[in-house]
This record gives C-alpha cells, structure tokens and sequence, in this order.
C-alpha cells in the first residue's frame, strides 16, 4: 500500500488545520525545544530500514518550519537513492554530490522552492563513493555554511542499518530524529539504531511514529 504512492504530499502545507499538520507543528515545537532555542541548527532524519517515511517526515517538518517563518533547508544526504529534486521538481545533475567534489558552489546548487522560506539542496549526481564523500571535510564546511545562512538544516538521509552514511551525517549534525514506522519498524531494529548511534556520538533528539492507526484514515484520505 505505502509503496505505491510516488511523491510525499504536502500534508502541512495543504491541509493546515489537519491532525497530522497540528502533530507536525508538536514535532518542530520539540526540536526547537531540544536544539537549544536555535543555537543548534542541523537535524538529520533517518531510519533504520527503506521506506519508512523519512523523506515524508523531513517534508512536512520542514514546511512546517518554513510557515512558522524559519529560513528553512532541506539537504537530500542520500546520495543513494536521492528523492527531494523529485518532490520539488528541480533539477538533478547539480546538487549536494557536486558540491563535496568541489565541483560546484554552494549558490549554484541551492533551489529555492515553492513554498516561502523553503530551500532544497539536492543530492546531485549519484556518486561511486557517498560514504567517503559525506566523511570529509567538505561535508562539514557546506553543513556549517547552512547554518550560518539559514534558520534551520533538516538533512534526509538513507537507511541507517543497510549502510554507513546516516551515521556519518548524525555524527556531524547538532541532532539526529529517528522515523519508526508503525506496525513494520521492529524494535530490534530501533535498539540496533540506537546502539550505533551511540558508538558515533549522535545527539539522538527523539523518535517520530510515522504511519500511526489513529491518524491513518484521514491521512491516507489526501491521496
Ligand atoms: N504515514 C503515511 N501514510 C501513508 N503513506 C505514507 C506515510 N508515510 C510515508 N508514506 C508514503 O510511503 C512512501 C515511502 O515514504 P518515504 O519516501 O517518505 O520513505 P523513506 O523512508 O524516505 O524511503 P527511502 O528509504 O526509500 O528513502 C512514499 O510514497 C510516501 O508517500
Ligand atoms: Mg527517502
């Protein structure tokens, strides 16, 4: 079922008054709360398998971010299977790939989007060696330039189990969210998750219950 609709949608944007939006605007309240009023700006969102919701979750945080005023980003970190140029329809040969390979500058691959104070920084070009491209110096230049630049940093990342980068880009982010899916995500899993967070020092800020029963039926009424 979750498979087979293509693009996130822009639940917070579109249906504002939604019980979904309102648990949103919970989430951005609480990160706010836990980074520290603002003094720390970089969010990576993740989870431990494919498919569980994390660019959803980014999404609709972000615009929430963006309609609450804050100069918003959203950097697409998985250069595996990037997916934010699709959801903003931009181009996707010049991105977040492009900028660690020293190829591109910083302006040249921002993308303003649709929604007011809203940016997106795709990944670019799939390259042969993400891990190594995020674990450079590089990554933690264009991450500290975000955030002297904007309000906000929310950074979608892969799987953390299947593969190492989303534990790369947590080390080098302020915080770090982890995206359960309800009734899939195994709590085997999240104690995995948890336990290499660990070992790589990730701020851990707290877990998001994607997909939950009680909210299922209006959600699923937007497609
Ligand atoms: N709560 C939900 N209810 C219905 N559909 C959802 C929900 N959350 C996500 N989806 C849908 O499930 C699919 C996968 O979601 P999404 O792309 O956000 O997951 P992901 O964790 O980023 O996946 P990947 O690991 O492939 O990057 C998408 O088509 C999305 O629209
Ligand atoms: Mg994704």
């Amino acid at each position: 079922m979750l498979r087979q609709m293509r693009k996130p949608a822009f639940i917070t944007r579109d249906y504002p008054h939604s019980y979904v939006s309102e648990h949103y605007r919970q989430l951005r309240t609480n990160i706010t709360q836990l980074l520290n009023e603002g003094r720390m700006k970089s969010v990576a969102v993740t989870s431990a398998n494919q498919g569980e919701g994390k660019t959803t979750t980014v999404i609709n945080l972000a615009i929430s971010f963006a309609m609450g005023g804050k100069r918003t980003v959203i950097v697409d970190a998985d250069l595996r299977r990037p997916s934010v140029h699709q959801v903003f329809n931009v181009g996707k040969s010049l991105g977040l790939s492009s900028l660690l390979n020293d190829t591109t500058a910083l302006d040249q691959v921002l993308r303003e989007t649709e929604i007011e104070h809203l940016w997106a920084l795709p990944a670019g070009a799939i390259p042969d060696n993400p891990a190594e491209l995020l674990s450079g110096q590089p990554m933690n230049e264009c991450l500290q330039q975000l955030k002297s630049r904007f309000d906000v940093v929310l950074v979608d990342c892969p799987p953390v189990l299947p593969v190492v980068d989303s534990k790369i880009i947590a080390n080098k982010c302020d915080g770090v969210v982890l995206v359960v899916l309800a009734g899939k995500t195994k709590v085997q899993a999240i104690k995995k998750v948890k336990q290499q967070f660990e070992i790589v020092k990730a701020n851990l800020l707290g877990t998001v219950l994607n997909g939950q029963e009680k909210y299922k039926s209006e959600w699923y009424d937007y497609y």
